[in-house]
């Protein structure tokens, strides 16, 4: 079995920040201790201090495949998530076709085998018409269940009322939602036409999609969850008026829990003006004092999980004008390097970042032996370098071939990345063959 040690290691796990060496033994983390020494044969790798995490874990990714590989596909987003030390990701099912169905599921199963290069999970989505396929689906092949209670990028909206109850009844796993109010965006959108046609400024997209339907939605996801002890996850917080609505503590026994993402963190209205529709994305990003309140909420555990989102889109489709350029933006690549950004500001620890990006999802998730530095569980880890990254468009992996962060200097980049204990980033490129694996979730 190949082995390798790392030594002179500062370890990030459950809280603690110590100095330690880590040996990979194929797949595994064989031994975490000080003073390791090598065994005949083993590569050594001397860390000379720098931090070692768990590789980040992001619940919340749309990799396109299947039906528009022509932006993104499973190996190409894998890869840049891999370079962006996120080893593990759970894909959403707004793809073409959407999945709905066991069937579908499996298909995406069978794709990203051999082919992405961190390790996978995918939703089941819901709709007006699948309440079979969820009261049967086997909870031990998807992490949840998405349900779209704001339309979105797809036609996935739930918003027949008999069908929600059903849905948050009978769910067999996690529900995650993304809450917005399809008629108070739809009627906003309609006073915006009204005055600039299909032109409408960017920077009126967090009005459009407003704070107002974002808490009405979460406030009728949380409800049916407390009517039927769901156990439930709403993504992508994007505003200060919905933190009330979520109890701060430990994620452990929480039934409701509460997801940001690493844009809402990094940008606010103000961006509009040089980016535009580069970070239009649904829910919108919205106010300063809203990415401070996150930020806060992150830091106080109001929120439980950091994730990216990462919705790809080209540029040409990103050049539309406001009505048909759709929403989302590319993000794993450099979600980790944004995060320990908060690090550097003194709103963080990294133990924190570590927490709310790798060991949270996999609690939520029941995600069998990955999320942690434990002797047993999978070697998929990621070591941080303390040195300046500029973010250049030639450097993206991503299909669709620009950042947001382009022109960004973070203080932090991601030195190298291990999946499943073989090394797949080194710092520069990618290394070996895509060697992700399908999730087992221990339910
Ligand atoms: O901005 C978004 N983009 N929000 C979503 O809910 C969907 C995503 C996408 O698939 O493009």
């Amino acid at each position: 079995m190949p082995s390798t040690l790392i030594v002179n290691a500062r370890l990030v796990n459950e809280g603690r920040e110590y100095d330690g060496d880590l040996r990979i033994d194929g797949e595994r983390i064989a031994e975490i201790g000080a003073g390791l020494s090598a065994r005949a044969g083993e590569t050594v790798l001397d860390a000379r201090g720098r931090r070692l995490l768990p590789g980040m874990i992001d619940d919340q990714v749309h990799f396109r495949e299947p039906g528009m590989e022509y932006k993104a596909d499973m190996a190409t987003e894998s890869a840049a998530a891999v370079a962006g030390g996120l080893t593990t990701f759970m894909d959403m099912p707004n793809t073409s076709p959407p999945t709905l169905d066991a069937a579908a599921l499996e298909d995406k199963y069978r794709r990203a085998a051999g082919r992405a290069w961190g390790n996978f999970g995918f939703y089941l989505g819901a709709s007006n018409d699948n309440l079979a396929a969820i009261q049967s689906l086997d909870p031990r092949t998807a992490p949840g269940v998405k349900v779209f209670m704001g339309a979105s990028t797809g036609n996935m909206l739930v918003d027949d009322p008999v069908t929600l109850d059903a849905i948050f009844r009978d769910v067999p796993t996690p529900i995650i939602t993304h809450c917005e109010d399809t008629p108070m965006i739809d009627a906003e959108l309609a006073r915006y036409k009204a005055q600039y046609g299909d032109d409408i400024p960017a920077r009126f997209h967090p009005d459009i999609r407003s704070r107002e339907a974002c808490k009405k939605s979460t406030e009728l996801a949380i409800s049916l969850a407390r009517k039927h002890n769901t156990r439930l996850h709403v993504l992508h917080i994007s505003t200060a008026d919905e933190l009330a609505l979520f109890q701060p503590g430990p994620i452990e026994g929480k039934r409701i829990t509460a997801e940001t993402c690493i844009h809402f963190l990094r940008f606010d209205r103000d961006d509009y003006e040089t980016l535009g529709h580069l970070i239009k994305c649904n829910p919108a990003i919205k106010d300063p004092a809203d990415r401070e309140a996150l930020i806060r909420a992150v830091a106080s555990d109001v929120i439980d999980v950091l994730a990216t989102d990462h919705a790809p889109h080209t540029l040409e489709e990103k050049a539309r004008p406001y009505t048909s350029a759709p929403s989302g933006l590319p993000l794993v690549q450099f979600a980790l390097n944004a995060a320990l950004e908060l690090v550097h500001e003194g709103r963080l620890s990294t133990a924190q970042v570590v927490d709310k990006f790798a060991h949270a999802p996999a609690k939520l998730f029941d995600v069998e032996h990955r999320g942690f530095l434990r002797e047993g569980y999978f070697a998929d880890l990621v070591l941080i370098d303390d040195a300046p990254y500029t973010v250049a468009r030639e450097d993206v992996l991503s299909k669709c071939g620009w950042s947001p962060f382009e022109g960004r200097t973070f203080r932090s980049r991601i030195a190298s990345t291990w999946v499943n204990g073989q090394l797949a980033w080194d710092g520069v490129s990618l290394v070996g063959a895509p060697n992700g694996q399908r999730l087992a979730f221990a339910r």
